[in-house]
């Protein structure tokens, strides 16, 4: 159980904290678990809902409004239609029939298609429209993208705190409120990346928005809070920034050791000439911590082994989650090698075709590389050292 907590007077938390959970969406591994943050305000006339939870914890919510004595709810405020938070609105709209859904105008539809919502519960708001609890004001943000059409940010402006949804979350079981900066970072980069990546330009856009608001507190539903919105604002700029670090990210996988000598060899090369190497074994990588090396890579070399004429499905699976989430990487390569032949690298290069990168030669083996191949990769060094001069790069 998670107990209500109150951030401010008249505002709580009041959602629940997911220890065990360990993975979302099928897909992303939750290494440290996460929350689904939902927010009550209540003041002098109204009392106002701030997303809800998911379906599988909405005992934990409706035991929180219970413990504070929640009778009447008038308005359930739904940033973001994805279940994690919109889930446990229909138990909660079953609890306080009089409650209003507040939501952009494509949530509604998406409320109305996911969950069965009734068409007749919804008050619709337009950007920058305000709705007035009585002694505060609610301001409604349109933020799409972040990360799905509808999603908006619902900003409290006289205590200046923005109700952020997914914006700035992190998958973080924590008993801390507030983050901490240390411990929050590799978090909240790893959240971006799974699911603020695909969006830069759109998030870069956003950001402006809610930089102009002079915010004293972010409160997104996942993870921590952030008293010092400076941190992950800035961290954000730098993550959705087109400037990229002079790293190169190597997954690979080899069945018999011919790639992965050249994948090590590779790796010392690059070493050799300053370039910083993130090597992931993809036969046990977690895909979230490829994902965050992707962020600020500079050069992505795939490297694979054959099979059938084509790239390991390890590699297929890296390959086609990297082009999914269009990280800013500037140049990609293929090393890798066969056994007596294969379209490895035109079937990688259709694969990729979300990735604004220019293509490095490949290098290709048959069987054991030999003292050639360990030459053509040095020079595949030389050339990422090179290409790597002209960027403009991030140095944190
Ligand atoms: Fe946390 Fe997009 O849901």
């Amino acid at each position: 159980m998670t107990q209500p907590r109150e951030l401010r007077p008249g505002i709580f938390l009041v959602g629940a904290i997911d220890w065990d959970r360990r993975l979302f969406d099928d897909l992303i591994p939750l290494p440290d678990g996460t929350s689904y943050n939902s927010y009550l305000l209540r003041d002098e006339e109204n009392t106002a809902l701030i997303d809800t939870v998911d379906p599988k914890m909405a005992d934990v919510l409706v035991g929180n409004l219970r413990e504070l004595g929640v009778e009447k709810l008038d308005y359930v405020v739904t940033n973001h239609a994805e279940q994690d938070h919109s889930g446990s609105l229909p138990r909660v709209l079953e609890l306080y029939p009089d409650a209003v859904v507040v939501c952009s105008p494509r949530c509604r539809d998406l409320l109305v298609d996911h969950l069965h919502i009734p068409k007749d519960e919804f008050m619709i708001v337009k950007d920058g429209e305000a709705l007035s609890l009585g002694e505060w004001t609610l301001k409604f943000l349109h933020t799409p993208w972040v990360h799905w059409p509808e999603t908006m940010c619902t900003y409290l402006e006289e205590e200046k705190i923005l109700f952020s949804c997914d914006f700035f979350g992190s998958h973080l079981a924590t008993s801390e409120i507030f983050a901490d900066p240390l411990a929050i970072y590799e978090p909240a980069k790893r959240y971006y990346a799974e699911i603020m990546m695909p969006f830069r330009p759109t998030i870069r856009r956003n950001l402006e928005k809610i930089e102009r608001l002079g915010l004293e507190m972010i409160a997104p539903s996942h993870g921590p809070l952030y008293d010092d919105p400076s941190f992950i604002m800035e961290a954000y700029r730098d993550w959705a920034s087109e400037e990229v670090k002079n790293v190169v990210v190597i997954p690979y996988t080899s069945m018999h050791g011919s790639t992965e000598k050249m994948v090590s060899y590779l790796m010392d090369a690059l070493m050799d000439r300053n370039i910083g190497v993130m090597r992931f074994d993809l036969t046990r990588t977690d895909v979230g911590k490829l994902a965050m090396a992707l962020v600020d890579a500079a050069t992505m070399v795939i490297g694979t082994c054959t099979v059938l004429t084509g790239p390991h499905p390890n590699v297929a699976n890296a390959t086609f989650l990297a082009n999914a989430l269009r990280p800013k990487l500037k140049f990609v390569s293929i090393i890798g090698s066969y056994g007596w032949g294969g379209r490895t690298v035109k079937v990688i290069q259709d694969m990729i075709p979300n990735l604004k990168v220019e293509m490095i030669d490949p290098v290709l083996v048959k069987g054991l590389p030999r003292d050639d191949d360990f030459r053509a990769l040095d020079e595949l060094a030389d050339e990422i050292l090179e290409r790597h001069k002209g960027l403009k790069i991030l140095e944190h």
